[in-house]
């Protein structure tokens, strides 16, 4: 048992690493009263109140206020993390630290997340207890204000925080150490304890789709100055930027009925009550900004989404690019504006759910959505933004993906701004952009997919360059291929550092820069080993041909363009040395 080993490991460290010697090699100490005194290093001052106690293995200082354990010291006095102090400790006193190498980082990394998932769920757990128990009388309180109900409390999990020390004695008491704690982000450290950051608080868990928990949102239960959402940070298993809350809810809601469209909201609450209310096809985006990857799991539940955001914030820019991101991944997106800048929980508490409903049937198809808001800012009765809208009118219809969608739009646009149609379409003309199957150029910038084949190959590939397939030798440089930025800063870290065997910490230190790591090193798993090495080739060959055509069009291209003979003979050289590479 690896993470066991560690545990005991850190034990042995705080026993060996003895704080009076580890101290007095940064401040002079002098005994008194059975106590070590000295100058706190941490603050200025003439006489000593910074003492160290032998027996307990601590320090304290009178003056600032400063203490905690061996490890906190060295923290705090070389202003290194926790994981990094203990590396330093480990060398100071000769306890090497024992190392975690595994000659398959996919797997490595996914030992590592089923503990961190288990520890989550433990923690839920704990705070569900604490939700039914005398201490969550005033959660229960505030559930009650807002009209949550015990069944849906229980349907979302939700829970009660009590207070700093519940959470890390419970889970200690279930066999993790502190560092799990925090690297599963449930929580953190400050002055040598390790506390629950969600105290005080009512907790929202974050359950992916494979029923996971992976990070938890607490709300505060009084409007003091505190933030009102604290969410867990980003963790080996918690992106917040790519996760939305409510997949297990409307998991559990498509088992019985069919999901025709996924309704996208901004908050926790929002999809609280409504699935309270009966709209059960709902998920949070936690936040304003959208994110790819929040639209691509959206996709995986439907191809129609309704955006349902707080009505402060439609119109805004960030609600504007993510409808975007929305249209991008290939959605048919609708834009439900709720009045008198209600966010969806208010609105239905307040109006019902066939209100509700209604305000959905209304919703805006995304160009009539963004036209109007568009012509909002406009005064039509003044020639001048008549013009002006038609022209930024234009640059969003050329976003449209053929030209019987953009005649479409055309009537809208002439309607909005009190010009003719003709005025519109010769706008439309004038210095368009359009490729060479016709769709308009900023659409094909934006329907650039994640998902296709190419970048399947290229993720596979890294898995088994990074060891992922055993006994592969491999010398062929790859950097050309790796459209995705994350696969190229991957690729480049592989050549920087050779292949294979990195430490958990390495893997866990690299997923942090580039989030993709984490998924790409489990890719391989879903492969058998027999037909690795084969299905690595494959990817390799897929990746070359796609690149040879992507260089052979835009050789074609120049070609086209190029008005030299020269430089046309030097092109058609080029093209003939590319099909001989093929
Ligand atoms: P809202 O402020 O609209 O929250 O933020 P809400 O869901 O309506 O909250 P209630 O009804 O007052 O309880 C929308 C979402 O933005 C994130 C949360 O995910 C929240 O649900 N948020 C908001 C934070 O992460 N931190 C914050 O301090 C505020
Ligand atoms: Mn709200």
């Amino acid at each position: 048992m690896k993470e066991q080993s560690f545990n005991e490991w850190l034990d042995a460290l705080k026993s060996k690493a003895n704080i009076v010697d580890i101290v007095s090699g940064y401040v002079p100490l002098t005994s008194k009263g059975g106590r070590y005194w000295a100058c706190c290093p941490f603050h200025h001052e003439k006489t000593p109140s910074f003492t160290v106690d032998e027996q307990r293995g601590s320090y304290y200082c009178f003056g600032c206020h400063v203490g905690g354990d061996v490890i906190k010291f060295v923290m705090d006095i070389e202003n290194i993390d926790f994981m990094s102090a203990c590396k330093l400790l480990s060398q100071k006193v000769g306890l090497p630290m024992p190392e975690f190498k595994s000659k398959k980082p996919g797997e490595s990394i996914a030992k590592k997340k089923e503990r961190l998932y288990e520890l989550m769920r433990n923690a839920a757990r704990y705070y569900y207890e604490c939700l039914v128990s005398d201490a969550g009388k005033v959660a229960r309180d505030y559930m009650k204000k807002r009209g949550i109900s015990k069944e849906t409390a229980v349907l979302f999990g939700l829970g009660y925080s009590p207070d700093y020390n519940g959470l890390p004695a419970r889970l200690r008491s279930l066999g993790y150490n502190e560092l799990e704690m925090i690297e599963a982000g449930a929580c953190a450290q400050k002055d040598g304890r390790v506390y629950d950051v969600m105290a005080g608080r009512l907790i929202v868990p974050i359950i992916d789709g494979m029923k996971r928990v992976i990070a938890f949102g607490g709300r505060v239960l009084t409007s003091e100055k505190q933030m009102k959402y604290r969410n867990t940070n980003d963790t080996v298993i918690f992106n917040k930027k790519c996760e939305v809350f409510g997949q297990d809810s409307l998991k559990k809601y498509r088992l019985k009925h069919a999901v025709n469209s996924v309704i996208m909201v901004e908050g926790y609450m929002d999809v609280i009550s409504l699935y309270q209310a009966g709209v059960c096809n709902v998920v949070a985006s936690m936040g304003t900004a959208l994110n790819v990857k929040q639209a691509e799991i959206v996709k995986r539940y439907s191809d129609t989404v309704y955006v349902c955001y707080d009505g402060d914030t439609a119109g805004q820019a960030a609600t504007l690019r993510s409808l975007d991101i929305f249209y991008g991944a290939g959605l048919n997106v609708k834009v439900v504006s709720l009045p008198d800048n209600l966010d969806p929980d208010e609105y239905i508490k307040a109006h019902g759910v066939e209100s509700f409903s209604a305000q959905l049937a209304k919703a805006l198809p995304l160009f009539e959505y963004k036209l109007r808001t568009l012509a909002k800012n406009y005064n039509m009765n003044s020639a001048e933004e008549q013009g002006k809208f038609v022209v930024e009118a234009v640059e969003i219809l050329k976003t449209l993906p053929t030209p019987a969608q953009i005649d479409a739009y055309i009537p809208l646009v002439a309607k909005l701004s009190g010009l003719g149609a003709d005025t519109v379409r010769r706008q439309l003309m004038q210095g368009s952009e359009f490729t060479e199957d016709g769709a308009p150029k900023l659409l094909t910038q934006l329907v650039k997919r994640k998902d296709g084949k190419y970048y399947k190959a290229m993720r596979f590939v890294l898995y088994a360059l990074f060891g992922g397939v055993e006994g592969l030798s491999f010398d062929k440089d790859l950097s050309l291929y790796c459209e995705d930025e994350d696969h190229k800063k991957l690729y480049d870290y592989y050549r920087k550092n050779g292949e294979g065997e990195l430490s958990p910490d390495d893997l866990i230190a690299l997923e942090k820069e580039i989030p993709e790591a984490g998924e790409v090193l489990a890719e391989g798993r879903k492969v058998n080993e027999k037909a690795a090495r084969d299905y690595f080739d494959g990817c390799v060959k897929a990746l070359e041909n796609e690149f040879v055509k992507k260089q052979r069009k835009l050789l074609l291209k120049a070609y086209s363009e190029s008005s030299s003979e020269e430089e046309k003979s030097q092109i058609l050289a080029q093209m003939s040395n590319n099909q001989k590479k093929k």
